[in-house]
């Protein structure tokens, strides 16, 4: 019996798909860019299996010229905004994600941000390298206090408990807002508070976003939200871009509505060059890379392909996002 085809659409090191190559016809993307969608739609043609990025829009249009041995779409990844789950799940297929691996990495990340805005991280190197050290001050390069602060933590999920894990080691007030999460006994336990959006937004010292982009949580933060924190707040986000309303932020930044803001991920991605965003000094950004350590990455892959591997065998994926598929009868 021939071997199922799998499309995976950048490229992996080699020793991680010994197994995929022994199991399957293995087409992989060899380049870092992303496939255009013209090659994508190409290469998924009579594929059982797919293993993509964050960075490939997975649709309609994609899972029509796989075609109906589409068994599997594996996203290396945790978020999934990229993929249309509710024509996947429409047409039994199952999609694959990758959590678990990656919240300690990416909420060290987060952290990393949040002390590097407050304290001037990047600025302080700017303004060294630019040879305007010229002697010790009482007054340069002032930043905002991190111990004892208030941290307003937006989804209380995974990523989110552990950037308040590590926040209790600052001694910091914890605030977090999640619509399905308010009775968390974990959040009792370390004594954060659960709080609506408004108050979170009004007392927080730093604002750290970590929800799904779905279609309620999209520009979340926009012109409004800006305008209920503290002039001296900082934003965080490693969350997704469409979150936070680009426009608007760079509004409030610019107009000191408030402090600064640190983005590992923008709408879109990368941000071009010419982005008004990318022209202010109170902001830290870094090109989506909360997640990539060599051990998560690592990771990250071993997951992604051991879910194509189980799709293609018909067999239930370890992380599924749309298990209604294995409860369906999809010969009706
Ligand atoms: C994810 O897995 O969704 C992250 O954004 C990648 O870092």
């Amino acid at each position: 019996m021939d071997k199922p085809k799998v499309f995976v659409s950048r490229y992996i090191p080699e020793e991680q798909l010994t197994l995929a190559r022994q199991r399957c016809q293995v087409d992989l993307w060899p380049e870092d860019l992303p496939p255009p969608r013209d090659a994508l739609l190409r290469h998924v043609r009579g594929v059982d299996g797919l293993l993509c990025l964050l960075t490939d829009k997975i649709d309609a249009e994609v899972m029509d010229s796989a075609g109906p041995g589409l068994k599997v779409i594996s996203n290396c990844a945790v978020g999934f905004d990229n993929i249309d789950v509710s024509e996947a799940t429409r047409r039994g297929i199952p999609v694959g994600n990758t959590p678990g691996v990656l919240t300690e990495t990416t909420a060290d990340f987060a952290f990393t941000l949040l002390m590097a805005a407050a304290r001037r991280v990047v600025d302080g190197d700017h303004f060294t390298r630019a040879g305007r050290w010229k002697t010790w001050s009482l007054t340069q390069l002032l930043g905002q206090d991190i111990t004892g602060a208030t941290l307003g933590i937006l989804g209380f999920g995974r990523i989110g408990k552990e950037m308040a894990r590590r926040a209790l080691g600052f001694e910091m007030r914890i605030l977090y807002y999640d619509p399905i999460c308010e009775d968390d006994p974990y959040a009792a336990q370390i004594g954060a508070h659960c709080v609506d959006l408004d108050t979170l937004l009004r007392q927080s010292d730093f604002v750290s976003l970590h929800v799904p982009l779905y279609k309620d949580t999209y520009h979340l933060i926009g012109v409004a939200e800006l305008a209920k924190m503290k002039p001296t707040a900082i934003l965080i986000n490693t969350a997704r871009g469409g979150v936070v309303d680009a426009d608007a932020l760079y509004q409030a930044l610019r107009d000191g509505v408030i402090n600064c803001a640190a983005l590992d991920v923008t709408e879109p991605e990368p941000l071009p060059l010419e982005h008004p965003l990318l022209s202010l000094e109170n902001l830290i950004i870094t090109p989506h890379i909360a997640s990539a350590s060599v051990q998560t990455r690592g990771k990250m892959i071993e997951i992604a392909l051991d879910n194509l591997l189980l799709g293609v065998n018909g067999e239930h994926l370890r992380h599924c996002v749309n298990p209604q598929v294995y409860e369906l009868d999809f010969d009706d």
